[in-house]
């Protein structure tokens, strides 16, 4: 166990629940000091809230609240950018505002906060930012698709901050998750009568299943403490059920196969 000043402190976006919130308690019981944010503090059941972590307020849909942070926040020398939301529907028919959402919490907001962070760990030549991506950015799942295009976009993004802070002591990590048994909501939007809605709700109904049976977020934790103690992290982790697998086929088989394996899956 470190003593109070040797300690790191790490901030865990998104830590009230699911994949934050087993991060937040892997990291708790170690060596770290643990800063954890939600948009509603005192919504989270006193059950979920973890003994030693700071809970701070952040909605990265909203500038102000991201600016707040990054002033209230302090010495950081972790950043995992874990917060985001998912939603269910074609592409046909989900309103533009509600994609404008959801780059704003799983995209934009996560630079916004990422960019200014970043001084105080260029300054101190010394600081690890690891973004939490999903295999659907490199597959998007069905009727899922802008979910995967935010995700794609925090991959992107993660090899760009790559290239650019790494000669500043800086490490940039992706954990590309494929399916944890989380509650993460996934709001439907169909129009009525919609010629989607059928395959919509039955890939829906799929993928439900499937995160219920999924692996705990407990293995997340896990991995993340594993590359915190590591000297040389990689840039790329896949988890979840044959992640490693899976990984590899969806970035090497060709299109055709892996279009012909998701329609199977979800269909
Ligand atoms: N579960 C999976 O199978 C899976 C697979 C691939 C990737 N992922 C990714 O893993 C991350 C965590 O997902 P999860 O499954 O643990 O979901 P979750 O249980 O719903 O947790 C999401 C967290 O994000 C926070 N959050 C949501 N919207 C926010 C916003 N606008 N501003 C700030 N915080 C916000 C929530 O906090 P409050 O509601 O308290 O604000 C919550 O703590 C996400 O980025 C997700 O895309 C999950």
């Amino acid at each position: 166990m470190q003593n109070e000043n040797e300690k790191k402190t790490v901030l865990i976006t998104g830590a009230s629940r699911g994949i934050g919130k087993a991060i937040a308690e892997a990291l708790n019981s170690s060596d770290y000091n643990v800063i954890g944010t939600s948009r509603n503090i005192e919504a989270i059941p006193k059950d979920d809230k973890i003994l030693g972590v700071r809970y701070l307020p952040l909605d990265l849909t909203i500038n102000e609240s991201i600016d707040k942070l990054i002033r209230d926040v302090g010495n950081i020398d972790i950043l995992i950018n874990n917060a985001g939301i998912s939603q269910v529907g074609p592409i046909e028919e989900v309103p533009m505002e509600k994609i404008r959402e959801m780059f704003e919490s799983n995209l934009f907001g996560l630079i916004h906060l990422t960019q200014g962070l970043l001084p105080q760990m260029r300054t101190k030549k010394d600081g690890l930012i690891i973004n939490i991506t999903s295999m659907a950015s490199r597959s998007p799942v069905p009727f899922s698709t802008f979910y995967g295009v935010t995700k794609a976009g925090v991959e992107a993004f993660s090899k760009g901050l790559q290239n650019e802070v790494e000669r500043f002591g800086i490490k940039t990590v992706v954990i590309a998750p494929f399916e944890i048994n989380t509650t993460i909501p996934q709001e439907i939007f169909l129009k009525e009568n919609s010629p989607y809605y059928d395959i919509t709700m039955k890939a829906k109904n799929i993928r439900d299943k499937n995160l219920a049976n999924a692996p705990d977020p407990s293995i997340v934790g896990k991995l993340v403490l594993k590359i915190l103690k590591s000297k040389n992290p990689k840039f790329f982790y896949p988890i979840g059920k044959n992640g490693l697998i899976k990984n590899f086929l969806i970035t090497h088989a060709p299109r055709k196969f892996i279009k012909k394996q998701t329609i199977k899956r979800y269909y």
